[in-house]
This record gives C-alpha cells, structure tokens and sequence, in this order.
C-alpha cells in the first residue's frame, strides 16, 4: 500500500512535507514527489542503500545514471568540494567557486528550473556510486518547484530522482500516475497537484567543446544560445534529420520508452498540416491491418481497434469520430507548445486507460520553444512516424 499525501495545500500541507522528509533521511525507501517537469522519485544521493530502492522500485537497469536536485548553490558547492552538506551551518558564500565558469550564465539564467548540468564528480565524493552508474560525471538540477526545493532542503542532502514512473512508461505528471505505476512499491507520494512543464529537464553537456545538449527539454536550445558561451552549443541526441534516415521501425521492434500500452502512429507536424480533417483512410487501413494481425494470434475477429487521437494545432474537433464506436477519445491537449508539453503524458495514459488500441497523434513543430523536447518524447513512444 503506498500512502498519498498532499502538500499543497490544507493545514496538513506541513506535517506531510515533514512526513516525507523524514522518511527520506530515515527510511531506505524512495518517496515520490512532484517537481515542475515530472514527478519525481527521489532518495538520499549520499546513501547506496537508498538509491537501491529506486533502481528496484522502479524496474530500472542500473546503468542508467540519476539526475540529483539541490536545495541550493550551497548544496552543490557541497558536493563539488567532496564534503557532506551542513544544514544548520550559517551560510557564507565560498570564496572560490568550484563551478566551471561555462556553467555559470545558464544557472544565473535558468536555475532553479528545468536544465541538469553535468560536472565533474569529485573524489572522494559524498555521492552513492549508484547515482552515477560508473561515469566520472554527475547530472544535477535546482528544480523551480518551491515544494521540491523544500522537501531537499529538510533532508538536508541532495536528492537523486529519476522520473516517478514504471521503467518504460510515459513520465509521470500527476501523483495519480506515479500511483498507477507504483502503488504498492513505494510507500508515499507527496502530492503537489500537476506539473507545470510536463516534460523532462534539458539535460547539457558544457565539460565538451562545444557544449551539447544531451535530452531536449524544459528549456529550449534557442534559449540556450542566448547565453555566453552556448552560442554554438550542437545537439548530441537523435533528431528528427536522422531518424529519418533509419530503416523504417517494424511495429513493436522499438526501444520501449514513453509507452503507453496502445500503439502510438505519430505524424510529423507537416504531416497533420496536410492532412487536417484526420485521416478517414488512415484509421481503415490501420484498422486491417491491426485485424490482420490480431486473427492470426487469436485466430478469429475481433471488433476492430480502438482508436484515440491526441490533437495539437490543424487537427479539426471532431476529427475521427466518423470511425464510429470504435472511436474511445479525441483529445485536444493545446495549440501552442507550452501546453502541448503540459498535457502529453498525461494524454497518453488517459488513452490507456480507455483502451484504445492505437493512438494517432499530431506532432508540432521541432524548432518552436520546447516543440524538440514534445517531439522527443513522442518519436520514442511511436511505433511509426508519418511525415
Ligand atoms: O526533469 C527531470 O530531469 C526529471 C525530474 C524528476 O527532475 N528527472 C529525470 O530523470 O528525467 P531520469 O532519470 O528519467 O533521466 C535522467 C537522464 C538519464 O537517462 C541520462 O540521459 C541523463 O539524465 N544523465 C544523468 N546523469 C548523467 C551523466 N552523468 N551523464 C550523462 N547523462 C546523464
Ligand atoms: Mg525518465
């Protein structure tokens, strides 16, 4: 049984604040928490035997490195001079910082928010080798979730979290999510109601040169370029150019990640331009095909797929629905995309939880705001992409 507490607001906001910290410093159990990107699932960074507890929780390959959130500067100075963190110490500035000065404009500008950084780790170092998987850096963000700043700062440790959600499945953006994915496993979720971004930090690279930018994110790369030094920071991560030119991916031969049960057709953003009215003929041939493949496993018919449409920006209301019964959701989830970022996830296993077989989504833009970050998500979800 997992408790799920709520900390954002009522009169026991506090003692459940205090719950989970405690817990946190006392337990070897993770405890789920809300951060402005996804939920989070978060142990003491310092401790191996807590940062076990998310691997297993969580069903994830321990080569896999973990992203530690800090309270403040303090902290991170802290770990980068190897020396465990002081809470009750009065703060005095350190005189030299150990930050390399790359770094120093994007946390002046972005922090706290959603950008993880990459340092050296230190030896010796405060953090639990679980936390790196081996690598001689470590990941780390200041999230802008005052709620999450505080739970850290309680603890008095920085804590190591990756997303809230079962190894595979679309990143949490509600407690409810980390509920359906973790009840039972975990023993508290604090609940600060719904996440703000809705996808994942921009994780960089400024210890290479030039920097990149490893996971499109909450922050934008035009954002990035803005600062001192990042003017030509390059893109280490599979974008849209490149995918296109791999062999075309056989349904479920995939990596799984960010899957939903159902299987997910994306159409790139010029696509469902053409194609605003959605795709009558689409959802036939799908359907055959999906008939197809179901007669041979079960050896008999079936009623057909069921189908759920996620719609950003040229997709009409409506769009679909003459496919009939069949049809479980058409979900609008923003034009612009901030929303869009807000309401996929959450989208997706909403379509889940319907049942629908296949969900069509309509893509957005790469190059608009965190339009890299969406589309990120959604290229690894997909078991095919139409452009
Ligand atoms: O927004 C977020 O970043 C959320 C919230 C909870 O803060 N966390 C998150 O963590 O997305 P996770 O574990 O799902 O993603 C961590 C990713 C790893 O898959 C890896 O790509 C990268 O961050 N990462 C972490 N440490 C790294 C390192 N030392 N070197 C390279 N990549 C690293
Ligand atoms: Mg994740």
């Amino acid at each position: 049984y997992t408790w799920h507490v709520n900390a954002d607001q009522g009169s026991q906001s506090i003692s459940n604040l205090q719950q989970a910290a405690e817990a946190l410093r006392l337990w070897d159990e993770p405890v789920g928490f809300p951060t402005e990107t996804v939920y989070g699932l978060g142990a003491d960074a310092t401790r191996s035997a807590a940062v076990k507890g998310i691997y297993a929780a969580k069903g994830r390959p321990s080569d896999n490195p973990l992203i530690i959130h800090v309270a403040d500067l303090s902290m991170l100075q802290s770990i980068l001079s190897g020396e465990k963190h002081d809470n009750t110490r009065v703060e005095s500035p350190p005189k030299t910082s150990l930050l390399p000065a790359i770094y120093v404009p994007l946390i002046e500008r972005f922090w706290p928010g959603p950008l993880t950084i990459l340092l050296k780790n230190p030896t010796p170092t405060v953090l639990a080798p679980e936390v790196t998987a081996g690598l001689s850096t470590f990941g780390v963000r200041m999230p802008a979730s005052s709620l999450a700043r505080s739970l850290i700062k309680s603890v008095g440790a920085p804590l190591a979290a990756p997303s809230a959600n079962a190894s595979t499945k679309p990143s949490p953006t509600t407690a409810q999510h980390v509920l359906e994915d973790l009840d039972g496993r975990i023993e508290l979720i604090l609940d600060g109601g719904p996440c703000s971004v809705g996808v994942e930090s921009t994780v960089v690279d400024g210890l290479s040169d030039p920097p990149v930018v490893l996971r499109p994110g909450g922050v934008s790369i035009d954002e990035l370029r803005t600062c001192p030094g990042w003017e030509k920071v390059q893109k280490a991560y599979k974008d849209a150019a490149e995918i296109g030119k791999e062999a075309p991916r056989a349904p479920g031969m995939k990596y799984k990640h960010y899957s939903p049960k159902a299987r997910v057709v994306l159409y790139e953003a010029s696509f469902a331009e053409g194609r605003r009215g959605v795709l009558p003929e689409d959802i036939d041939s799908f359907t055959k095909e999906w008939l197809s493949t179901r007669m041979e496993l079960a050896g008999s018919q079936t009623g057909g797929p069921r189908i759920g449409i996620i719609r950003t920006r040229f997709w009409a209301a409506g769009a679909g629905v003459s496919s009939g019964p069949n049809m479980v959701n058409s979900v609008l989830i923003g034009e612009d995309t901030r929303s869009i970022a807000k309401g996929l996830f959450s989208a997706l296993r909403e379509l889940d939880r319907r049942g629908a077989d296949i969900i069509f989504v309509e893509g957005t833009l790469d190059d608009e705001d965190i339009g890299a970050a969406v589309m990120n998500r959604l290229r690894k979800a997909a078991s095919q992409v139409r452009r």
